[in-house]
């Protein structure tokens, strides 16, 4: 359980929160890679930490993430001409570069220069490991690229697939930390769907399933199952009404970790996880010996090594 001021420090992330603060010092992925793939290919829509940006790739491949309001009078740039080398307002022409810098104003005279004083918030767009990043802190510190296992193996030894769930980031996030309902939610596909693939968008609930047990809830697909009933306890869930159990000790110790980074980044204390030596860690199940501590026997399966597989029983 968590206070209500807890509940609003952990789940809000918009602009000029403590959390808002910790999630801008990493990179965080934006969109799939096969999102914007080609040159003046159409602008894509995306919203992040509560902001509303307009990704593009310009005539040169340039990557750029910007603001998705037309700083002239407030059209959004996802109806956008991406052409010659920036995105054009399609109401009165406007023009801009992946940068946010305004090029172009048709109305005003070129020499007036009044294009060069407009320019809309952007942030970096990197790709990596069929991922494109941004970063949307402060310049200086703007960490090294993501160094996640997935993200520097080669194309053929991974797959990524993205899906919109209607609901804070925390709870998906304590959804997939959340070990003991794997045996309950998604003990019917285990074997079947072990890379979420074919999980469907509308829920299809089905009720003779979950009573003859096809699947455990009556939703096909891990994916879908996760985001029935994560999405079910509303856009933020009230934390202060829950009844936590032993088998919550993850998400109880995760919440501790996020709140104490957001609250020492407050105090300048450089947070964690954003040094590439902090992401070489991989998922892995192992069976330890009952006499020793998780922390030691399973570090060796829990650090990426190259060549060498994932442990699994
Ligand atoms: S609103 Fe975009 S150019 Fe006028
Ligand atoms: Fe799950």
């Amino acid at each position: 359980m968590l206070r209500k001021e807890q509940n609003d420090l952990i789940t809000q992330t918009g602009p000029k929160t403590a959390m808002g603060d910790l999630f801008r010092r990493h990179w965080i992925p934006a969109l799939l890679a096969d999102e914007l793939p080609a040159n003046d290919c159409p602008p894509v829509r995306v919203k992040l930490l509560s902001e509303r940006l307009v990704a593009f790739r310009d005539s040169e491949g340039r990557l750029g993430l910007i603001d998705e309001f037309c700083p002239h009078r407030g059209a959004s740039l996802w109806f956008g001409r991406n052409e010659k080398c920036g995105l054009r307002c399609p109401y009165h022409g406007w023009k801009f570069d992946v940068s946010g810098q305004c090029v172009e104003v048709p109305s005003e005279p070129v020499e007036s220069k009044f294009a060069d004083k407009i320019k809309l918030k952007s942030y970096p767009l990197v790709e990596r490991g069929g991922v494109l990043w941004t970063y949307m802190g402060p310049v200086e510190f703007l960490p090294p690229l993501p160094e996640w296992e997935f993200a520097t193996v080669p194309a053929k030894h991974r797959f990524i697939s993205k899906r919109f769930q209607e609901c804070n980031y925390l709870q998906a996030m304590e959804g997939g930390i959340d070990s003991s309902h794997v045996s309950f939610l998604h003990s019917g596909n285990l074997e079947s769907d072990p890379l979420f693939k074919g999980a469907r968008g509308n829920y299809l609930m089905d009720r003779e399933a979950q009573r003859q047990g096809t699947t455990y809830s009556g939703v096909e697909g891990i994916a879908i199952q996760d985001g029935s009933l994560q999405e079910s306890m509303g856009p933020i869930v009230d934390r202060t009404k829950e009844n936590l159990v032993s088998t919550d000790n993850g998400i109880i110790m995760a919440r501790h970790r996020l709140m104490k980074a957001a609250k020492e980044l407050a105090k300048g204390i450089f947070p964690p996880g954003v040094e590439p030596a902090h992401q070489k860690v991989r998922s892995a199940s192992v069976i330890l010996p009952p006499d020793q501590p998780f922390k030691d026997a399973a570090r060796e399966a829990l650090t990426v090594r190259k060549g060498v597989a994932p442990a699994s029983v």
